[in-house]
């Protein structure tokens, strides 16, 4: 989810600072006008790759991308996210399953391949995971990305325990209200 809003603007952060970034989404085009408008500030490559974190075919090959380009991520970023502001009983269950396909399952697709990965290479690493506040309070008509995000909320204090032993950190930040078009034009 590094192509538009927070996503991008942390790309830009860590390109600024020297890291070597590559950012994903299934929007080509975000992908795109972010690397072109990243590099214009920081004079340093940015990498792109479509991925749809909700299919684990593209994650794997997002994967085989980054080590046939010798790209060796310690640093990964979960900020995919989908989100509808509607009354729950106004969503049908595929919306439901659209937004916890992208939100936790995208999330845990792309945090088991690559944590194996950094497994494998003994090197350790940091996952930092984009969640809200309302994580942990619930909250009414924004049900299903509500529960997805406190998954992830498990999932990141879970694994911040487990796999500490491998040099892995685990992360979640809940960030306040922050414009972007993404969120508010929802
Ligand atoms: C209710 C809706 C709907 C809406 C679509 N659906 N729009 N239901 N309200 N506004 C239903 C459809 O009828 C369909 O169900 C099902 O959802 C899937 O529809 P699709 O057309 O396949 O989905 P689509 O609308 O194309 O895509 C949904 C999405 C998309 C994947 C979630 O909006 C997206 O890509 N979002 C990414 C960007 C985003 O959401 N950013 C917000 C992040 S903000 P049926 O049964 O009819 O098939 C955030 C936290 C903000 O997460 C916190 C602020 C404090
Ligand atoms: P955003 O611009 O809509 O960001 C969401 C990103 O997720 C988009 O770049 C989108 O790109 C990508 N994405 C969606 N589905 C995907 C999929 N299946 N595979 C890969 N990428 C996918 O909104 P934002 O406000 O910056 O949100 C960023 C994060 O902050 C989210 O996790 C959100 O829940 C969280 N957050 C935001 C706020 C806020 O006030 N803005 C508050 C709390 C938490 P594509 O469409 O190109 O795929």
């Amino acid at each position: 989810g590094g192509g538009t809003g927070l996503g991008k603007a942390m790309a830009q952060k860590y390109s600024e600072l020297g890291g070597k970034v590559i950012i994903c989404s299934r929007n080509i085009n975000n992908l795109n006008k972010a690397k072109d408008d990243i590099e214009k500030v920081t004079h340093n490559e940015v990498y792109t790759k479509k991925c749809d974190v909700t299919n684990i075919d593209n994650v794997k090959e997002l994967s085989e991308f980054c080590k046939n380009n010798n790209i060796n991520p310690n640093i990964v970023i979960n900020n995919s996210a989908g989100n509808f502001i509607c009354p729950t009983e106004k969503l049908s269950l595929n919306a439901f399953n659209k937004v916890i396909d992208i939100v936790l399952k995208g999330t845990l697709n792309i945090t088991k391949i690559f944590g194996d990965n950094m497994i494998e290479n003994k090197n350790g690493g940091c996952f930092l995971n984009i969640t809200t506040t309302y994580a942990n309070t619930g909250s009414g008509y924004v049900v299903p990305s509500s529960i997805s995000k406190a998954a992830v909320n498990n999932l990141t204090k879970s694994l911040a325990s487990e796999w500490g032993k491998y040099g892995i950190r685990f992360n979640a930040i809940a960030p306040g209200p922050i414009y972007t078009e993404g969120a508010f034009s929802r």
